[in-house]
């Protein structure tokens, strides 16, 4: 079978230098480029070639020149012809003409001098192994019961949009998304989230994290200064660190992010970086008179509030939290929202509810940043959403990661209630099992990833010295069957 790779490339006339003044006869030309591209692994085994017939119209050469250089590299096994199918490059290479190790394209056989590249990423690279990422399965963070995602309404919908695009799907659209899915989304957060917001300020990004970059571009300066939670969303201190931000890690207490440390230790932030909905990763639920406090702090000292709202939708003993945004009366919100969470996260698709008045900014950036979002899955979305589906998945999810949750909440007590500590499982997909004794989570979950569990250690979500160690704990990816034994299993590793 030929590798999906090369089955992508079938037809693609490699870069092949015609040259009509010299003296080298125009068959020759070819039969060298396509030597040369096999040789260099240009072209890959098994790649499909174009028809005699298309290759010499697309050189404005005569068929017989093209005809002649196949025939030449068929003989010399460059190519293969298979009866019925067309012609391919080999997939037996003859030994002379295999490349050196390493001289192939696809790898660089020259020692580059020096070359200067930008010092942002610099404090991004400086990375330990993180081996709970190996692997997907048993708590894993960040997935979803996909399982149980209704494929067959999705599929359909997608071909609604594919077999019959409307007009505007195809075409350059604007920096702010799909109108259609806007209205929607407005429609959805003033109903369900309670914010604030018509569908003008709605921009679909892809995901929070680019929400996150729009807004540090929009809103920061290299050496602004940002208070983000302790421990908090490593992917919101990535992006914050390379817009060039000071990061100011600021507690957070069992009422949310501690307001008034924040002021003692940096009294004028540009921006806050919240989750209060459900903290990450500890899962608390900010107070009210910590919302109003820190909107009242953001007014005072013209600080912008960035609300991360990532999960909300999973709620298991109220009804969600109103948004920090519905609060806000001083255009200091931008609220971020993803269905990285309650769809699934290779969809991509995330909005920011824009203060009116910044609106243009934020367009103005992202038209020169990717100048506007991919149409299809957007028309998509809206239809899940306005006819119904989306509400119908998000009971159903609910249901089924409360019983996922339970199910976890109980064994963890049952089986290591003395060690563990279940932190901040009112909500969500995860949940943190602090550890009762003075130990390092991050042997523990080396260990953990070692036998097939992929719990995240606590302290990689402090950006300065951890005061708590522990497991965090995904349990939307995590069957229910898996559960008990996924338990027993992190038991053997903690003792
Ligand atoms: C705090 C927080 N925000 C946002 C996201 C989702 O990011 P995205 O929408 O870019 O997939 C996550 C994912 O784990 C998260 O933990």
């Amino acid at each position: 079978m030929i590798p999906a790779m090369k089955k992508a490339a079938a037809g693609i006339l490699p870069v092949i230098a015609i040259d009509r003044s010299s003296p080298a006869p125009l068959y020759k030309q070819l039969y060298d480029g396509y030597r040369e591209a096999i040789v260099d692994r240009r072209l890959g085994a098994g790649q499909r070639l174009p028809s005699t017939r298309g290759l010499a119209a697309e050189l404005g050469i005569s068929r017989i020149s093209v005809l002649n250089a196949f025939e030449q590299l068929l003989a010399e096994g460059y190519f293969e012809s298979r009866v019925g199918s067309g012609t391919f490059v080999t997939t037996s290479l003859p030994e002379e003409a295999k490349p050196l190790t390493g001289s192939s394209s696809r790898s660089t056989t020259l020692r580059p001098g020096p070359r200067a590249v930008s010092r942002g990423p610099a404090a991004l690279l400086r990375r330990q192994p993180a081996p709970w990422l190996d692997g997907a399965g048993a708590f894993r963070m960040s997935e979803c019961a996909i399982d149980h995602f209704p494929f067959q309404v999705w599929s359909s919908l997608v071909v609604r949009h594919s077999r019959n695009p409307q007009r505007g799907l195809m075409k350059y659209g604007g920096p702010m998304g799909w109108r259609p899915l806007r209205e929607t989304l407005a429609a959805y957060l003033r109903t369900a989230r309670g914010v604030r917001c018509e569908a003008d300020q709605i921009m679909v990004v892809s995901g929070s994290q680019q929400a996150l970059e729009l807004s540090a571009r929009v809103l920061l300066d290299p050496g602004s200064s940002v208070w983000v939670e302790e421990p908090g969303y490593s992917g919101a201190r990535d992006v914050l660190t390379l817009a060039g931000a000071r990061l100011f890690p600021i507690p957070v207490d069992a009422e949310g992010l501690d307001v008034a440390a924040g002021i003692a230790r940096c009294p004028r932030p540009q921006a806050v970086h919240v989750t209060p909905s459900h903290q990450y990763p500890l899962g608390v639920t900010m107070t009210a008179s910590r919302r109003l406090q820190l909107l009242d702090f953001a007014r005072r000292r013209g600080a912008w509030i960035l609300e991360d709202d990532y999960d909300s939708e999973y709620r298991y003993e109220s009804l969600p939290i109103s948004a920090l945004q519905g609060l806000d009366r001083d255009s200091r919100v931008v609220y971020i929202g993803t269905f990285s969470k309650v769809l699934f996260p290779a969809l991509r698709v995330g909005y920011i509810v824009i203060p009116a008045d910044l609106v243009p900014r934020f367009a103005a950036v992202r038209e020169a940043m990717d100048i506007f979002p991919p149409t299809l899955y957007q028309a998509v979305l809206t239809d899940f959403i306005d006819e119904g589906h989306f509400g119908r998945h998000l009971r159903r999810m609910r249901q089924r990661y409360r019983e996922r949750r339970s199910l976890l909440v109980d064994a963890i007590r049952k089986e290591l209630g003395d060690d563990l500590e279940v932190l901040g499982a009112q909500a969500g997909m995860h949940l943190v099992a602090a550890l009762s004794y003075k130990a390092h989570d991050r042997p523990i979950a080396v260990r953990a990833a070692g036998k097939g569990l992929w719990a995240m250690p606590l302290s990689i979500c402090y950006l300065g010295r951890p005061t708590r160690q522990g497991l965090v704990l995904g349990y939307g990816g995590t069957s229910a069957k898996e559960i008990p034994e996924a338990v027993r299993r992190l038991r053997e590793v903690l003792r």
